[in-house]
């Protein structure tokens, strides 16, 4: 790791934060999120260690899924600000050392978008083909429902246009056609408006649908679909030397590995949805090895692209690349009444209830997740351990506002009730009893122990930038692994189990010279002479240590 390389692959050891402009802080008593809002909250952000904020689509919407449903890939939702709220916004985060990146939802478009609108009304519309079409739908195109709750087909029929359009989603979202160039221009123009404006880059919205031709008329006009993501990347990096892509690709590690690109460039970051899966498989099981084995099977991104890590988006928490065994246990676990799944695949809940609010347990997770290697992704609410509302709909349940205080609307909104975005959940999980004022009072609070973390995180680049191994521990219970750089050394060191556990680690080409110190408590453990240790964990403990050299 060089110096000169730190800064410049910022991502590498990022914290990212992910919210919803529309739930984070009303600054007008309209009931909405906004960017003036948002801008008074960029010092809790700040505090945080947050270094790059994910915002979720902030466009102008229909809003029938949570604004991933765009009529203007160039506009601001008006009830959330202007262009001018935008550029201040971004300035500000800037200003406090933290850039902003974008969903870049271009898969589709609402189905009220003026050019979908245009091209469903005439065949000689300019942008007839900008959508993809068929008399019949194609036996050979697209499988698989994603939201099998409310669709039954990929392909809905339009009167007006007398054909069907493709739809990977909602009905209400007609997929873009990519092999037309004009489309692939026009997402390149939006990608440099907006780096334009001053975002640092893009998470990329279901990367692997919006490459997907399969079965598609005109799919011989773009024979190498990965050529045109490599294409944008190159742009984005032609516009903007610091400019990431991260992309959604919930894939096995073999395929999502293409999306990072073989001979060029193509996503900067991939999350790892698989070793997000398994890692509650292993809560579940108390049982470390399944999310030992994702991290020993995981490959290696190349040179400068990295992995992103997260314990939970703005989606349900998607268990699909579990086997239906394994799925069922996890659901028995932390989702057992019907009402916490969806579309049979996923839970619509937060970790801490998830967890039974056990303090221990969540604090692990939360130290995996900073520990583990790849950029953690923070969603909004996190840090304090906000808790869903199953009264909102859906996915929407763990996308209730953010709660500031014990005030009124917890702070976010001095509307009445009826004019919010969803419901503010009570009892436990309320903003009377969670709430960042309250923990910003408590030196025991989560709030605390995220900052810790997000401060060891980026005091120990071994974690970002490091070698990762993982160890044998000599307990299932227990996940050991240790990152290495030119420069040193820090292991992590995980409890699954409500008891204590001893970890017997072998730590190869250390000895008696070493001391492994604690990064985020007071202590120390002595290294013998070949290298073995015992490393003390309470119940789901958790240690980072730094190797030092003990020269006495
Ligand atoms: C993936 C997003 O994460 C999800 O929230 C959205 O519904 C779909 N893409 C469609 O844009």
């Amino acid at each position: 790791m060089r110096l000169t390389q730190t800064s410049d692959l910022w991502w590498k050891n990022a914290v990212v934060y992910c919210l919803d402009v529309e739930t984070y802080q009303d600054s007008d008593g309209d009931g909405h999120g906004d960017f003036r809002g948002l801008i008074q909250r960029i010092d809790h952000l700040q505090r945080l260690g947050v270094t790059c904020i994910w915002l979720m689509p902030y466009y102008p919407s229909p809003d029938r899924d949570d604004g991933y449903d765009i009529t203007d890939f160039y506009g601001v939702d008006p009830r959330l600000g202007s262009h001018g709220d935008f550029v201040e916004f971004v300035r500000t985060a800037r200003d406090r050392g933290i850039r902003v990146i974008a969903d870049l939802v271009v898969n589709h478009t609402s189905n009220q978008h003026p050019w979908f609108q245009s091209a469903r009304r005439s065949p000689d519309s300019p942008y007839r083909d900008w959508y993809v079409w068929a008399d019949q739908p194609p036996a050979d195109g697209p499988q698989g429902i994603t939201f099998p709750d409310k669709e039954t087909s990929l392909w809905t029929y339009d009167e007006a246009a007398g054909q069907y359009y493709l739809h990977r989603f909602y009905k209400y979202q007609p997929d873009l056609n990519i092999t037309n160039p004009a489309v692939r221009d026009e997402i390149a123009r939006t990608i440099g408006f907006w780096l334009h404006l001053g975002l640092s880059g893009f998470r990329v919205d279901a990367v692997p649908f919006l490459l997907e031709t399969t079965g598609q008329r005109d799919a011989a006009a773009l024979p190498r679909p990965h050529d045109y993501l490599a294409d944008l990347r190159s742009f984005l990096g032609r516009r903007s030397g610091e400019g990431v892509l991260l992309g959604e690709v919930n894939l096995p590690y073999p395929d999502t590995m293409t999306f990072f690109g073989s001979d060029r460039d193509e996503l900067t970051m991939c999350f790892d949805f698989i070793g997000m899966q398994r890692m509650y498989l292993s809560l579940a099981r108390g049982n470390a090895e399944s999310l030992a084995e994702a991290l020993r099977q995981r490959p290696q991104p190349p040179k400068d692209a990295h992995w992103a890590t997260f314990v939970r988006n703005h989606d349900e928490l998607t268990l699909d690349k579990l086997t239906d065994t394994q799925r069922q246990e996890v659901f028995e676990a932390f989702g057992p009444d019907p009402d916490m799944q969806l579309y049979g695949r996923g839970l619509r809940r937060r970790l801490p209830t998830m967890l039974g609010g056990d303090r221990d347990r969540i604090r692990m997770v939360y130290s995996l997740l900073f520990s583990m290697p790849g950029t953690p992704v923070l969603f909004y609410g996190e840090e304090i351990g906000m808790g869903e509302d199953l009264r909102a709909e859906g996915r929407l349940a763990v996308r209730t506002p953010m709660q500031w205080s014990a005030e009124r609307n917890g702070g976010f909104s001095t509307a009445d009730k009826s004019e919010l975005p969803g419901p503010i959940p009570d009892g436990e999980y309320g903003p009377e009893r969670v709430n960042v004022a309250a923990q910003e009072r408590d030196p025991g609070a989560l709030l605390c122990w995220v900052r810790l973390l997000i401060e060891s995180y980026r005091r120990c680049p071994e974690l970002a930038w490091g070698r990762y191994e993982v160890l044998d521990a000599g307990d299932s219970a227990v996940l050991a692994h240790r990152c290495d750089t030119e420069g040193g050394t820090v292991l992590a060191v995980h409890n699954f189990a409500a008891v204590p556990k001893k970890a017997a680690l072998k730590l190869a080409g250390l000895d008696a010279s070493c001391v492994l110190s604690d990064v985020l408590a007071d202590g120390s453990e002595r290294v013998a002479n070949d290298g073995s240790v015992v490393v003390q964990l309470g119940r789901y403990g958790c240690r980072w240590l730094r190797v030092e050299h003990d020269f006495r």
